[in-house]
């Protein structure tokens, strides 16, 4: 197949210029002006930006947790991202003890199905002398990442000890390390606090893990990066403090990066505090509008490196079905946490979302500037993921994973056209102006306006190797 995509206006990380594409097979062969090929499909794009396909380094699909599972899987929440101009998503291995081998096959064949490129991350939630021994079969693997985190006591925590050695032998393989930062000792006191007490609702689940926690988990995720000499990513930043202990450690040499999530940058307390307020429960939670603001001058300022979705999406109320390709659907949800919101859970949707928001509430309102927006969607997390540029880029030998984006297009947002396997929407009824049009996973059409093109099996697990420090 070759299709020659002809006026459009690209947009890099870096640039912003008038050129044509063409693309011979799954690859991008040539950019330049007046381009010509005797048999190629041609489209039009006057008008239109043409930018990378996007990449979410952040998602979780088909995840149990709690006595449900996310309700998006490897095909649902792929055809969804594709939708909102997603091409690869990566998303996050549970570790079984019975080992990395047994737990990265249980994903591959979750993602037999999967429609976009993906890769996967491991979480680091148990630590011993075998584990320590295996971590390099990871690279192997094409799995260059690990998570930690240093909060859910007993469930997925390791201590710092751990962390300090996992980060060396992450140094010493090339790895990269993630961490989820909060303080999980004072979260399980107040949690316990707070039941004791009877506070049952949403709130809770933001009063129970403060900023603070999160604040000086960044700054000790940075330190023990540090002096093992290691970089680390600290996923979804929330808090206005995180971005303030980026800075301060970025100034100081340590090796250390930051990504924010969508959610993080509009929403509050406040929500969680509606009589729907279960929605907007993930950790780390929702902080204020002071975090929301400080999280934005991360952005403008290049102090942040990605915007993720964290996209782990539940159904607000999982005993009504929704219709999804023509099927009912209902997958138990948010109502399981009615009454105690401990058991609520935790996780929220956006995989679609991600680019047209910020496009029309980043871009649209001078927040940040596209070639920016191209940068934290796409271009960085390639990089620093170890795909650039087979991914993150327009440039001859590229994967021609393309986005057509209509600057024009105003729509109002919601599940209405939304592909997110969830019955709501956290920007329901949000006016949007931009929007993708065509994109393009490795040469084949996958979107076109409304309709989809793709199918289950389309996507290609991505083997990942040394990524770059940003
Ligand atoms: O609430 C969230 N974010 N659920 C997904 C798991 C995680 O910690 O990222
Ligand atoms: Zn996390
Ligand atoms: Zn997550």
């Amino acid at each position: 197949m070759i299709t020659l995509i002809e006026n459009g206006t690209l947009v890099t990380n870096l640039e912003t210029f008038q050129a044509d594409i063409l693309i011979e097979g799954e690859i991008i062969s040539q950019i330049g002006k007046d381009l010509q090929h005797p048999n190629a499909n041609i489209v039009d794009a006057t008008g239109k930006f043409i930018m990378p396909g996007g990449v979410d380094p952040h998602v979780h699909l088909d995840l149990p947790m709690f006595d449900t599972v996310s309700s998006d899987d490897h095909y649902t929440g792929h055809k969804a991202a594709a939708f909102g101009g997603t091409t690869t998503v990566m998303d996050f291995v549970v570790l079984d003890d019975k080992g990395f081998d047994y737990s990265v096959d249980v994903w591959m064949k979750k993602a037999e199905k999967a429609a976009i490129d993906y890769s996967f991350h491991m979480n680091l939630t148990n630590f011993n002398d075998k584990i320590a021994k295996d971590i390099p079969s990871l690279m192997k693997m094409g799995i260059q990442t690990l998570k930690v985190f240093t909060a859910y006591n007993g469930r997925l925590r390791i201590d710092d000890g751990s962390i300090f050695k996992a980060l060396r032998i992450a140094k010493e393989n090339g790895m990269l390390m993630m961490a989820h930062c909060e303080n999980g000792d004072v979260i399980e006191t107040l949690v316990t606090d707070a039941l004791m007490a009877g506070h049952t609702t949403p709130e809770y689940h933001a009063f129970t893990r403060p900023a603070w926690g999160a604040v000086e988990a960044t700054l000790r995720m940075a330190a023990m990066a540090e002096q093992a000499d290691s970089p680390v990513y600290v996923v979804h930043m929330n808090a206005g403090g995180e971005v303030d202990m980026l800075k301060y450690a970025r100034e100081h040499g340590v090796k250390v990066m930051g990504e924010t999530c969508p959610q993080y940058l509009f929403f509050t307390i406040d929500q969680l505090r509606q009589p729907d307020g279960a929605k907007w429960v993930c950790s780390p939670p929702m902080r204020t509008k002071e975090d929301n603001a400080r999280l934005w001058e991360g952005l403008s300022d290049g102090i942040l490196q990605t915007i993720g979705t964290d996209h782990c999406p539940f159904f607000m109320d999982g005993t009504k079905p929704i219709v999804y390709e023509g099927s009912d659907v209902f997958i138990a949800g948010k109502e399981l946490g009615k009454d105690d919101f401990t058991k609520i859970p935790n996780g929220l949707p956006g995989i679609q979302d991600r680019m047209p928001i910020l496009w029309t509430y980043g871009v649209g309102v001078g927040r940040i500037t596209a070639n920016q927006f191209v940068a934290y969607m796409s271009t960085n997390p390639a990089k620093i993921f170890g795909l650039y540029p087979r991914k993150g880029a327009l440039a001859v030998g590229s994967d021609a994973d393309i986005v057509i984006w209509d600057p024009a297009k105003k729509m109002k947002h919601g599940v209405a056209h939304s592909h997110q396997r969830t019955d709501y929407n956290l920007y329901e009824g949000w006016d949007l102006t931009g929007y993708p049009e065509k994109v393009f996973l490795r040469g084949k059409l996958i979107v076109d306006g409304e309709e989809w093109k793709g199918s289950r099996g389309d996507g290609k697990f991505l083997k990942r190797s040394t990524g770059e420090i940003l």
